[in-house]
């Protein structure tokens, strides 16, 4: 599941501990990268390596989208292998996805893709475990359980 928050609307601080996934980079985070987002952007990158690669990654697109959030979700899918890193990580029951970075994929079935405006050339999926999500102020997932029953 996945939707693709206002494009200027996300605030707050996304903490990504060491056994989450970097999918951008195709394997588990090896160190805590802790993103502060204002208005849609991320606007500091702090932790230890991966904190320092993923800036170098994003800055390395050289557009201004590749900072800002792409789209939010969480996994379904009870057979998902953590230690798989792919769409498992994207998959396993109760996690959450957040990406950065472009969000105009377009698709010619009706309702999908995210409809955006951010033509960045980068485009990061994080997936995180044990963590919580709110949507619009409302507890979605807490530490891999769903508190909204129709979601999960
Ligand atoms: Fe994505």
């Amino acid at each position: 599941m996945a939707c693709a928050p206002l494009e200027d609307s996300a605030e707050g601080v996304y903490v990504i501990e060491p056994g989450d996934v970097l999918l951008g980079f195709w394997r588990h985070a090896q160190s805590r990268v802790v993103l502060t987002l204002e208005g849609g952007r991320i606007t500091k990158i702090e932790g230890g390596p991966d904190a320092y690669l993923l800036q170098a990654h994003l800055e390395r697109a050289g557009d201004e989208g590749a900072f800002r959030l792409s789209h939010a979700g969480w996994g379904t899918d009870h057979r998902a292998d953590w230690g798989h890193v792919g769409m498992d990580s994207e998959s396993l029951y109760g996690t959450v996805l957040v990406a950065i970075g472009r969000n105009v994929f377009d698709a010619p079935a009706p309702y999908r893709g995210l409809g955006g405006s951010n033509d960045s050339v980068a485009h990061f999926d994080i997936c995180c475990r044990n963590t919580s999500l709110y949507l619009d102020g409302e507890l979605i997932i807490q530490n891999e359980k769903f508190m909204v029953d129709a979601l999960g």
